[in-house]
């Protein structure tokens, strides 16, 4: 591990000339990007974060404080497995490819790319909630996610470097240059142009998209492309904690507004969060990050499949036939204003099959709510909405749909919109509750503590140095 060199990284970059001089270019302009676009007013504080020095699962980080812009951004892939090979699709069993395959060339750089794109633009998207802060525990998780994101964009940005030459640079640079929610050089994907611009929207976006990464990190995890699969096996122990924080955030937020409510069923009268809203963030960010799967019915999911670029989610544990030639996956697709059943070739319902997998695991964080809900003794319960609802990517797109999938009218959503997503009132109802709390130990009103602090240390830690 050269933990120390100006790129830290255990990819060996000293004895790549080239490589490291590219890299070491492209440093300076990230670093631009990082004081323009990252977060918003505490650069120059001290942060208790964590920093990768190694990808065991033992000890793979170090925590201390640290000045964001000092974070070691740095390159780690999980160490190579000895003869690995294409775990699935047309190339099944052959050598796992070391170097990009030239028929996949664009099919990779694109997938890449794609990935790449998220990281920067969830910093952007996240950049001034610092200075709305519900606790310093909060404040330091905040900084935690936009750290590892930056690293998360290196580690794509050292594939692109690496592996694809020229174009590859300008890949690079160009991740640099897209702006969250610019109308002229926006980030690629929809939910990556959404405003995140309180608590509630922090929590639910990484609930839900962070949590859409986990699947698609998964899915290239499995690549027959080593060392993106290599990387992106380092990048899914991050990504875990940037799903904690919205799980338990969002839970922590259900659990207050109950306390509330005992206080006054009427929670706005005493600064709580309705349940309705909460409900309404949930179906925003659900939705949205369904859309991010891709469509239904996809010819580059049978493609990538095929190319052995991306598997499924744990593709080698849950499956046992890994060519997925056969076989086929009904879906509800709408033909002459309604909702028919279709049968769809395995290969090209792999969009749907990740979705799937996405929805089970989004379930279990409403359960969990539900339950702290059960627990302070309410009988209202959250849910997600049909998976149909609110999307604007795939076969459901063009359509209207009420919160329990069936088939309605574009007038009938409109009426109901109101009760099904925030509105413009719930936003800044939300707004007004974001408070900076700073003082060790002390929390906003509208959230819980929560139930224990970071790495050993209690909830009454000065995590920021302010
Ligand atoms: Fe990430
Ligand atoms: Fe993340």
């Amino acid at each position: 591990m050269n933990l120390y060199e100006r790129i830290p990284n255990n990819v060996n970059l000293s004895e790549d000339k080239r490589l490291q001089r590219a890299l070491e270019k492209w440093l300076p302009n990230f670093l631009s990007w990082w004081h323009d676009m990252g977060p918003e007013g505490f650069q120059e504080k001290d942060v208790w974060l964590r920093t990768a020095i190694d990808v065991g699962s033992e000890g793979w980080a170090h925590f201390d404080y640290v000045k964001m812009p000092d974070y070691r951004w740095g390159i780690f892939l999980e160490p190579a497995e000895p003869d690995a090979k294409v775990g699935f699709g047309d190339n099944y069993g052959a050598p796992a490819y070391q170097e990009v395959p030239g028929e996949f060339r664009n099919a990779l750089r694109r997938i890449i790319v794609t990935q790449g794109d998220t990281e920067p633009a969830s910093v952007e998207q996240q950049r001034r909630l610092g200075a709305t802060c519900p606790s310093l525990y909060d404040l330091r998780n905040l900084f935690q996610v936009n750290v590892e994101e930056g690293r998360h964009l290196w580690a794509m940005v050292y594939l692109l470097h690496a592996y694809f030459g020229r174009d590859g640079r300008d890949e690079a640079d160009a991740l640099l240059e897209r702006r969250s929610g610019n109308p002229d050089k926006p980030r690629i994907l929809e939910a990556f142009n959404q405003p995140c611009d309180d608590w509630l929207n922090f929590y639910a976006f990484t609930m839900f998209t962070d949590r859409d990464g986990k699947y698609q990190l998964s899915a290239l995890a499995e690549s027959g492309f080593e060392p993106l699969a290599r990387t992106c096996r380092f990048m899914l122990t991050e990504e875990a904690h940037h799903m904690f924080v919205g799980d338990t955030g969002l839970s922590r937020v259900v659990k207050r507004t109950a306390q509330l409510m005992k206080e006054n069923e009427d929670v706005r009268e005493v600064g709580g969060i309705p349940l309705e809203i909460i409900q309404k963030y949930i179906n925003f960010w659900f939705s949205y990050s369904l859309d991010l799967f891709g469509g239904e019915i996809s010819s580059n999911s049978a493609d990538f499949f095929a190319a052995g670029l991306k598997g499924r989610f744990k593709e080698q544990e849950q499956y046992t036939d890994h060519v997925a030639t056969e076989g086929s996956f009904t879906m509800q697709v709408v033909e002459n204003g309604k909702l028919v059943p279709r049968e769809v070739p395995l290969r090209n319902a792999l969009n749907e099959v990740l979705r799937g997998e996405y929805v089970k695991d989004c379930e279990k964080g409403l359960a969990r709510w539900n339950k702290a809900l059960a627990d302070e003794g309410r009988s209202e319960r959250l849910s997600l909405p049909n998976i149909r609802f609110h999307r604007h990517v795939g076969e459901y797109a063009g359509h209207y749909f009420d919160t329990e999938g069936k088939l309605i009218s574009p007038e009938e959503f409109e009426a109901k919109k109101s009760v099904w997503l925030p509105t413009i009132e719930d936003r800044e109802y939300v707004r007004s509750l974001m408070k900076p709390v700073t003082e060790v130990g002390k929390i906003a009103n509208w959230i819980a503590p929560p139930t224990s602090g970071i790495k050993g240390k209690p909830f009454e830690f000065e995590y920021v140095r302010l």
